[in-house]
């Protein structure tokens, strides 16, 4: 499928964007080797999230659902999955892969974990090794790629590991592998990452222990099934606000997204950049602080993006980046080596779908600079990115002419029903199956 888009603005509304995918894939894990019963609203009915959800049903997980974003996990405690008939598929989903592989290190039974074409592509070698250390044995391609065989029946032991980067999946995939080692396991990041997984142990019952970049868990404590209303998805609600921000006239009101402090670079950012962005109604879901996210259109102006927000704000680069080409003067990205290694490079990805548009872009290895100007219409490509394609479409908005996104299919694993909820705010975004 492609997206057809057609010079168009947002205009002035109230939506709410589908729930947190990291949050959302959390529930499922730890809900399933937790004592008693979940109940997950907003859940993410995302393709990512929904293998998730298939691969803890054939590990014998009761999960029913009462609505597509409603569910009650019946968990089964820490040791009570059992082995699946056949190979676990993870789809597009990294985080469902090296999350899982943590958790089904210390597993009795031996599992097969698989993934599409651009998770087989994505380095694990960085799961694997403390995995390793802690006496897993998982084996990937001679490359360090999926799919990972598991094997169970190994009692594990737990680290001091220090991340040689900055990444919540490797520092959950850990924790999660610590709950059943023997003795504490400690992670130390190099920067700040999501806090989700630390902070729905704790609604569980887990004692985690953060001590600045330092995170430490004994093994052995019970979880216990908890509430958990998902917010909306703060990665999802990025184009949202790109959109009302590149409008004129636009007044635009996002409601219940997730502003984790862990999470909000992206509002830092765009701010910084000139954005008229305001938390509105703060409160909690949970341990998860929430706000309603005002967005009015705004004139954007370059700046040099401070290489500490990377890890706050991952996923918001390409966003960030049409954002950079709609700015008056140069935007500076540094720090983004990560990028590199996301469903596809999203460095090269943006620099060339930019380019494409009449964007001036200078790539390099960590990061591009980017001049503002005004995007032509032309055709680009996804490279199979949700995020790339997302960012693309919003791009094409308000180009001169019209822009085709090609292969747009991986929007589902994260945003379904974008392009009908851009439709509703007035973008002319349409999908074309032909
Ligand atoms: C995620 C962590 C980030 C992010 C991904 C979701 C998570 O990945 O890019 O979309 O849910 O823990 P890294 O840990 O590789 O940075």
């Amino acid at each position: 499928m492609d997206f057809l888009i057609t010079p168009s603005a947002a205009k002035s509304g109230i939506v709410t964007v589908p729930g947190d995918k990291s949050i959302s894939h959390r529930a499922l894990m730890l809900g399933s080797i937790a004592e008693g019963t979940t109940e997950i609203s907003g859940f993410l009915a995302g393709e990512d999230c929904l293998a998730t959800l298939d691969a803890f049903l054939a590990m014998g997980v009761e999960i029913e659902r009462q609505s597509a974003t409603d569910l009650s996990v019946h968990g089964v405690g820490l040791n009570g999955l059992s082995a699946p008939a056949g190979q676990l598929d993870l789809g597009n989903s990294g985080t469902a892969m090296r999350l899982m592989t943590g958790l089904l290190a210390a597993q009795a039974f031996s599992t097969e974990l698989i993934g599409d074409e651009s998770l087989n592509g994505r380095p694990m070698t960085r799961i694997i090794t403390p995995l390793t250390q802690m006496g897993a044995v998982v084996e990937s391609d001679c490359d360090g790629t999926p799919p990972l065989q598991i094997r169970g029946g190994i009692k594990l032991h737990g680290i001091d590991y220090e991340l040689p980067m900055a990444s919540a999946q490797v520092k959950s995939c850990i924790l999660l592998a610590g709950l059943y080692a023997e003795g504490r396991t400690t992670v130390t990041e190099p920067d700040v990452t999501r806090d989700h997984t630390e902070r729905m142990l704790r609604t569980m019952g887990v004692s985690v222990e953060t001590d600045g970049l330092r995170i430490s868990l004994e093994p052995g404590q019970t979880l216990i099934g908890a509430n958990i209303r998902v917010p909306a998805d703060l990665s999802s609600a990025t184009f949202v606000m790109l959109a009302a921000v590149l409008s004129e006239d636009a007044d635009v009101l996002i409601e219940n997204v997730g502003v984790n402090p862990t999470r909000r670079g992206v509002i830092d950012i765009l701010t910084a950049m000139g954005a008229d962005l305001t938390l509105e109604n703060p409160r909690q879901f949970g341990d998860e602080p929430v706000a309603d996210i005002r967005v009015r259109s705004s004139r954007l102006m370059g700046i040099e993006v401070d290489p500490a927000l990377v890890s706050l704000a991952i996923d918001e680069f390409p966003a960030l980046f049409v954002a950079a080409a709609s700015a008056d003067g140069e935007t500076r990205f540094t720090g983004l080596k990560e990028l590199r290694v996301k469903e596809s490079d999203r460095i090269a990805a943006m620099s060339t779908g930019l380019r494409n548009l009449g964007i001036e872009v200078d790539e390099f290895e960590d990061g591009a600079v980017v001049s503002g100007g005004s995007f032509t219409g032309g055709t680009v490509e996804s490279y199979g990115d949700h995020r790339i394609a997302m960012s693309l479409a919003v791009a094409g908005s308000v180009a001169s002419g019209p822009v085709i996104v090609r292969d747009v299919d991986a929007v589902d694993t994260s945003f379904p029903g974008f392009a009908g909820l851009m439709k509703g705010l007035g973008l002319s975004i349409n999908e074309d199956t032909t």
